[in-house]
């Protein structure tokens, strides 16, 4: 599959609307600042870069927006609009401090373990692997899929999209390039098979970057067409949002599988109601659509 056909598998329709924002529109976009500095920022900050951080966990993000702001002697979060509006240096540190971009190659090895023993052979039994790594970071978790079904189904036909709403993480992802500390629960013999050595790191070698592909793409916007994809991994992101905005995506990426299709979850991760969605627990925090 090109990297444009995988594009128009995503088509882009606004989520209804979450309860904390419908709230904060109905009090009238004039009222946010003086009545809730937090949604007047919110509110700011969309309208800059198209980010809504009111459908992520409140209490945990606002202390991080807090700290990061009085670190710059800033109190009231909307008084820090207009430097983010003039200066993008400024836009893009706070996006660092929000995004949480942290992952690692085979991070979680108990999973891919799982994955490498029959379950991607069974995936991939038709001849191809449509895969998504959702809320992809710099793309380690996409890598290692690739490394994994180069070394375990070589005749797959095998596709890999990694999504992230970060920009400068989507780039970083393209280039392949992983530091040591990247790899240090990667197993030795398939960095030295699958990547070749840098002066300070590792760089995924050919073969893998041709079975991957990455874009910018809004979890909360993208809404992936139905039966799309063999395997989704979306790991260590639904935790940032809210809980309803955390059900509405496990049940797009139920949709977004064929049927027999796994998703796999980040290790300390639920879903509120699998069976709802058909999908039933096959392993910890791996779950097949029925
Ligand atoms: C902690 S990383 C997880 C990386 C990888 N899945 C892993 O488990 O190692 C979370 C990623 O989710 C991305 N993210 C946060 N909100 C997002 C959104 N609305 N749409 C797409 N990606 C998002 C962040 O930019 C970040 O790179």
């Amino acid at each position: 599959m090109t990297p444009e056909r995988e594009t128009r598998t995503f088509q882009r329709a606004s989520l209804p609307r979450h309860r904390g924002h419908d709230a904060a529109a109905g009090a009238g976009r004039s009222d946010f600042a003086a009545t809730d500095d937090y949604i007047g920022f919110c509110e700011g900050l969309r309208q800059i870069c198209g980010i809504d951080l009111t459908q992520y966990k409140r209490p945990q993000m606002e202390r991080r927006l807090r700290s990061y702001w009085s670190r710059l002697g800033v109190t009231k979060l909307t008084d820090a609009l207009p430097r983010l509006r003039s200066d993008a240096a400024q836009l893009d540190n706070l996006l660092d401090r929000v995004t949480i971009n942290v992952s690692q190659l085979w991070r979680h090895p108990d999973q891919w373990a799982r994955l490498e023993s029959g379950l991607l052979q069974e995936l991939s039994a038709g001849g191809r692997l449509r895969a998504w790594s959702a809320g992809c970071s710099y793309g380690a978790e996409a890598y290692t899929l690739a490394a994994i079904c180069s070394q375990v189904i070589p005749n797959a036909t095998v596709r890999i999209s990694g999504t992230d709403i970060d920009q400068r993480m989507v780039a970083r992802a393209k280039a392949g390039e992983f530091s040591a500390a990247d790899a240090r629960t990667a197993p030795p013999k398939a960095m030295e098979r699958w990547f070749e050595r840098t002066a300070d790191g590792w760089r995924a070698k050919p073969a893998l970057r041709s079975m991957t592909n990455f874009e910018v793409g809004d979890l909360l916007k993208l809404r992936p067409a139905g039966s799309s994809y063999e395997l989704i991994m979306c790991r260590n992101t639904v935790i940032y949002f809210a809980d309803q905005i955390r059900d509405e995506l496990h049940a797009s990426f139920a949709h977004a599988l064929r049927p027999g299709g796994v998703l796999v979850i980040g290790g300390t991760e639920r879903i509120t109601d699998a069976a709802s969605l058909g999908l039933a627990p096959i392993h910890p925090f791996i779950y097949r659509k029925s």
